[in-house]
């Protein structure tokens, strides 16, 4: 597995250490870590429609394991049969990088992990990262990095699999999302994630939208440029998609 090593959001140019922060030597901006969080957004000025969300999860934070657990059983999905999903995929992924995009507390993921691979948590909320980083605490093999996902600070070929829980419901720009990822997913790289295919009858997580699952077929298929296979699985009206290369019959 390489070494992560980040770009410059604004001008892609490749970011020094110095200290506890990172320099681009493109643009001069220098981004700072906090509470084990690198910062890409705050020296950056953060579009209108963003700080909202970024202030509902904000917010949100201290209660979002609860508030989630209680929404995947809204959506008729039992929490043992979500989270035995998520990390039927998750624990295979061995030596590799894996990039989680809205990973928001990293709950539950984040004990699925495998030890010998390398996690990288990105999330433009610094409290969700806040609560993210109580669970790895100074954990060498896991990143934090506060940026917006239209953005990736990563280079073309880089990630092995990118995972996305419900982030594709929240995501402004989810056409511009997914070019990012096919971007930075190495050739035989993969996504695995999950959307709601209905809104919680409270819609208590507010910046929620639908979409459908042709939507999602769409969008992933349509510019996917590497022909890889679309596997889906519907768990009550959650509905897990996993983007891989296809699988060859001999
Ligand atoms: C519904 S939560 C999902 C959190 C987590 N993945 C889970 O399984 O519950 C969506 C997350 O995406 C983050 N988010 C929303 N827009 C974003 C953006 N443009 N860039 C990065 N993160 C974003 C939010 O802050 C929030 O933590
Ligand atoms: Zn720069």
């Amino acid at each position: 597995m390489q070494l992560l090593r980040p770009e410059c959001p604004r001008c892609r140019e490749k970011l020094r250490r110095n200290g506890e922060t990172l320099n681009c030597s493109g643009c001069g901006i220098i981004y700072p870590r906090n509470s084990g969080v690198i910062d890409f957004l705050t020296p950056l000025s953060l579009a209108k429609e963003l700080t909202g969300i970024c202030d509902y999860f904000d917010n949100s934070s201290a209660n979002y394991d609860s508030m989630i657990v209680t929404m995947v059983e809204e959506l008729k999905c039992p929490w043992r049969e979500y989270s035995e999903l998520i990390e039927r995929v998750v624990i295979e992924a061995r030596k590799k990088l894996i990039v989680d995009l809205g990973c928001g507390t990293s709950f539950p993921v984040g004990s699925f992990i495998p030890g010998d691979s390398h996690y990288l948590g990105l999330d433009i909320s610094s409290e969700m990262l806040k609560q993210s980083h109580s669970l790895f605490e100074d954990d060498s093999n896991t990143s934090l990095w506060r940026i917006d996902v239209e953005h990736l600070p990563l280079p073309d070929n880089s990630a092995d699999l990118c995972l996305a829980f419900f982030s594709f419901n929240v995501f402004i720009n989810l056409e511009k999302t997914i070019r990012q990822v096919n971007r930075v997913l190495k050739a035989d790289g993969e996504l695995f994630g999950n959307i709601a295919l209905t809104l919680p009858q409270e819609n208590s997580l507010q910046p929620f939208r639908s979409i459908s699952a042709q939507q999602l077929k769409e969008l992933l298929t349509g510019l996917d440029r590497l022909g890889r296979e679309l596997v889906t699985e519907r768990k009550g009206d959650i509905l897990f998609f996993h983007l891989k290369q296809a699988t060859v019959l001999l």
